[in-house]
């Protein structure tokens, strides 16, 4: 399993985990994969010690760090960087806040105490707010990857991470935007395909990766999208993958922070029990289908905003759902992608690795008996 990435970063196994947890960081980065911290919901603040907490238990191995610089999101380029939170949340319209306040209050899912109101938050879901992390992310000397979610980083960011001696991804979901990437000269580019959890194209794995290895090469892609097993990991590699590029996947490991009943809830679903829904975040994005997905589906919905206008009216949902997590099941934000179906039970990270390892070696063994034939 062995690729040129693996020597470039440092690793045993270009298997890649996207994870929003340090622990799940960690403990992969131990086991010779490489964790990434989704960088999103922390401030900069909270991200520095996140980022030193990795550090002091990563046992000396590289990680990554995951930030979201949208290609596109509503006032980019014309609202003014210093009051862009209060021009933005002037935007939001009440009937969106209040049909979002009317599918929680249908569920019975208490409000937050006063003065905690998540409503109106302005995400780390635009340049401006991305920066500061970058900053903190460039002063830990074990973040060797920095990747950004939703389009290809400005310019001088790609110049700052590169410049610092570090690798600058990207990830894409068709051919097009990976070319974007290629010629904005990113290190490594991530092809997901539509069946991946979180914001996500709608070109399946199968079809999406080799095109895209095709029109970047020779730069490395890491394939994503409906990684589970390492059977998976054989077919990515034998597509001209150079890697794996994973999440769903550590949503129910022993390390990860979601609460047990959220655990269980994805350990119960199957493969056909995801939507690509813009609800939460207003762009498209693969989660569990509940009651808040259906709702904004329905015929008196109001049309999601686009981002990050949407995440200033789900907001409170996510923070309230997170809060009271045993009434808020059936409207609580669950990006996941179609492998969900694969998950059964809760294991650690480290012996998640060792599974895949073990799989992908049983699967070329077959290929192997296969060109002897
Ligand atoms: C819970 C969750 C949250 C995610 N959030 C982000 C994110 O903030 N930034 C990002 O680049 N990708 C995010 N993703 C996508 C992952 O990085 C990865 O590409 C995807 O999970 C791969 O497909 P898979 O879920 O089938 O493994 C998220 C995925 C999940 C499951």
């Amino acid at each position: 399993m062995h690729t040129q990435l693996c020597d470039q970063l440092g690793i045993e196994f270009p298997i890649f985990a996207f994870t929003h947890c340090r622990d799940v960081v960690a403990a992969v980065s131990r086991a010779g994969g490489f964790g990434v911290l989704g960088a999103v919901g922390f401030s900069p603040e909270q991200l520095a010690v996140e980022l030193d907490w990795i550090d002091e238990h990563v046992a000396g191995k590289p990680y990554g760090v995951d930030i979201v610089i949208p290609g596109k999101y509503e006032g980019m380029g014309e609202l003014d960087p210093e009051t862009l939170a209060e021009q933005l949340r002037a935007m939001v319209p009440e009937t969106h806040l209040q049909f979002a306040k009317r599918v929680l209050a249908d569920h019975g899912v208490p409000e937050l105490p006063e003065g905690e109101s998540n409503s109106l938050q302005l995400l780390g879901w635009t340049a401006a707010t991305a920066a500061p992390q970058i900053e903190v992310a460039l002063r830990h000397d074990r973040v060797r990857l920095i990747a950004n979610a939703l389009g290809t980083p400005p310019a001088d960011v790609i110049a700052e991470i590169q410049g610092s001696g570090r690798l600058v991804a990207a990830l894409c979901g068709s051919p097009h935007q990976a070319r974007r990437h290629h010629e904005a000269g990113l290190d490594i580019v991530i092809a997901q395909g539509g069946e991946g959890g979180g914001h996500t194209g709608d070109v399946g794995s199968v079809v999406l990766w080799p095109q895209v290895v095709k029109a970047v090469a020779p730069t490395p892609v890491l394939a994503a999208g409906g990684v589970g097993t390492g059977e998976q990991i054989a077919a990515a590699l034998a597509m001209g993958a150079q890697g794996v590029w994973t999440g769903s996947l550590w949503l129910t490991v022993e390390e990860a922070d979601l609460p047990p009943a959220q655990k269980k809830q994805l350990l119960d679903a199957t493969s056909r029990d995801t939507v690509r829904s813009r609800s939460f975040t207003g762009k498209p994005c693969r989660m569990l289908k509940n009651d808040w997905t259906d709702a904004w589906e329905a015929d008196d919905a109001p049309e999601p905003l686009p981002m990050p206008l949407q995440y200033m009216v789900s907001g409170d949902c996510v923070a309230r759902s997170h809060r009271y997590a045993d009434k808020a099941l059936p409207v609580m934000f669950n990006p996941v992608g179609q492998v969900v179906g694969q998950l059964e039970r809760v294991n650690r990270a480290a012996d998640v690795v060792q599974r895949l390892v073990e799989e992908y070696l049983e699967a070329v063994d077959r290929l192997n008996v296969l060109s002897q034939l």
